[in-house]
């Protein structure tokens, strides 16, 4: 087993080391992400936008996420492998658990990233007695887009930001190995770093987080449209694409992104 394990990642939390991580989708980019150092690989339901053009994530399925995982584990050596459950696939914790032994045992994954709070308690606790890794993904839940009234920040008011914290407290609780944080203001996720021992990822949650993820496609600057403001286009300042994650892996570790014109 070469693969970095969480165990690594709470030690790396511990020493205050920044945790690189970005989206893969297939082998050859996993190949570059690997050798740079990114020490998580996420096969993020993003594949949805940004690999088949949908305008939401709703419409991966699970077939999909494995075949992209496959791709991924082949591409790479050494970082860990965290996959999306894509939506509903996980709707009750007898459906959770199977989906991610289809995601483990067909893909290769080693951690699963379940979107939502409270309301997945019991599937989490379920995973984690089954010796399933799980990261949980609080904030922005991009497959609640239509619930949550679009793509917004989440936590602003003070009774969104208690719940948030009560929720990274009870997932860690319940036998989450990591939490993702989505476009939440920087002091809530500061805070929430803060409160629990595992890491911390976040994407539009400031810089005092364990790690940060960017969609890969957004840090090159070719995802259609407007990029979003947390993002940056590395690819931009760099001669090519080794380059360009190269200086994201450095970013992150040095402190130097993201900065607060990447933050809320
Ligand atoms: O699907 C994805 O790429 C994600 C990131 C936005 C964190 O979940």
């Amino acid at each position: 087993m070469h693969r970095i394990t969480t165990t690594r990642l709470k030690k790396m939390k511990q020493a205050g080391e920044k945790i690189a991580c970005l989206t893969a989708y297939d082998a050859s980019f996993a190949h570059i992400l690997d050798a740079a150092g990114v020490e998580i690989l996420l096969v993020g339901d993003s594949l949805g936008m940004v690999i088949q053009g949908q305008e939401t994530t709703l419409p991966v399925s699970l077939d999909e996420m494995i075949y992209h995982t496959r791709a991924v584990r082949t591409g790479s050596e050494k970082a860990l492998l965290m996959v999306d459950m894509p939506f509903m696939a996980d709707a009750t914790p007898a459906q959770a658990l199977h989906s991610a032994a289809r995601l483990m045992k067909e893909g290769g994954a080693q951690m699963v990233k379940l979107e939502g709070g409270s309301v997945l308690l019991e599937t989490v606790k379920a995973l984690a007695a089954r010796g399933i890794p799980v990261c949980s993904h609080l904030g922005l839940l991009p497959q609640s887009v239509h619930k949550q009234g679009g793509y917004r920040v989440q936590g602003r008011d003070e009774a969104s930001a208690l719940e948030m914290i009560g929720d990274a407290r009870a997932m860690q609780a319940a036998g989450a190995d990591m939490l993702l944080l989505e476009c939440v203001p920087a002091t809530l996720a500061a805070e929430i770093t803060r409160a629990v021992e595992i890491p911390v990822i976040g994407i539009g949650a400031g810089p005092d987080v364990d790690a940060q993820v960017l969609v890969l496609y957004d840090m090159l600057g070719i995802t259609p449209g407007k990029r979003p403001s947390f993002s940056h286009d590395f690819l931009a300042d760099s001669g090519d694409i080794p380059a360009a994650v190269a200086a994201y892996v450095q970013a992150v570790k040095g402190g130097g992104f993201p900065t607060a014109v990447h933050s809320f």
